[in-house]
């Protein structure tokens, strides 16, 4: 089965369970300081990348204000029905989404790109990257943030707990020869490599007991 159909079936069944999941107090925190990062200003236009249940959506549209655009991307349309149901709920004329591979977005051009919990899940993670700056203007900017096993002593014990949460929680891990934790290790380094050497003022951070990782950088003037 090829990583795309994976990802259909897997979040075909546990879009719901994920909106709850993605939603959570602590998570929600981690969501809010990623956007910051990008200093969104009132009227830009942003583009989330395999946007999921919508879960940034509120930040997103706090940070651009009505005159600014929000435009989810992902490729199951169980979870865009949640960003969407999210979208009507709010009442936001402005957020909208659409049903594509992020790695080949309908999109043009953006002020800002941001991605969540998705580089550790694509066969190129680096070619993203690249693509999604591609839509950026100079001085445009770019975050991903991924879970990945943490580098902190105190937090070694819950490393074996993450890997068996990541084996059971991403799609086509159960099955996998190779160690999913590890490789979203390599994919979060690929990604964020490729960032920081395609941008400026870039800036990378831990949260989460070092279970999460952020990286924002900035298209060079
Ligand atoms: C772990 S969820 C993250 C959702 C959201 N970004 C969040 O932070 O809650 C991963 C999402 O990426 C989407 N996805 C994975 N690969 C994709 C691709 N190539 N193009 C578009 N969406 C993709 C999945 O459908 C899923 O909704």
């Amino acid at each position: 089965m090829s990583d795309i159909d994976a990802t259909q079936q897997f979040y075909t069944r546990w879009a719901k369970a994920y909106d709850r999941l993605a939603t959570a107090p602590g998570i929600r925190s981690w969501r809010e300081r990623l956007v910051e990062t990008l200093s969104l200003s009132p009227g830009d236009t942003v583009v989330e990348m395999g946007c999921g249940t919508g879960a940034n959506f509120p930040h997103l549209r706090r940070a651009v204000g009505p005159a600014g655009e929000v435009v989810g991307i992902d490729l199951v349309p169980a979870m865009l029905g949640g960003a969407q149901q999210r979208v009507a709920q709010a009442g936001w004329e402005n957020v909208h989404v659409c049903r594509a591979d992020a790695t080949q977005p309908p999109i043009e051009e953006a002020d800002a790109v941001i991605s969540t919990f998705v580089v550790g899940m694509l066969q190129n993670p680096s070619a993203a990257v690249e693509t999604w700056l591609d839509l950026l203007p100079p001085g445009g900017r770019l975050a991903i943030m991924m879970a990945g096993r943490s580098d902190r002593a105190l937090a070694a014990p819950m490393n074996a707990l993450f890997r068996l949460f990541v084996r059971f929680s991403s799609p086509g891990g159960r099955f996998s020869r190779e160690s999913p934790a590890e490789a979203l290790d390599t994919r979060w380094r690929d990604a964020r490599d490729r960032l920081a050497t395609e941008t400026t003022a870039f800036e990378q951070e831990r949260m989460g007991f070092g279970f999460i990782r952020s990286a924002c950088g900035r298209v060079p003037e």
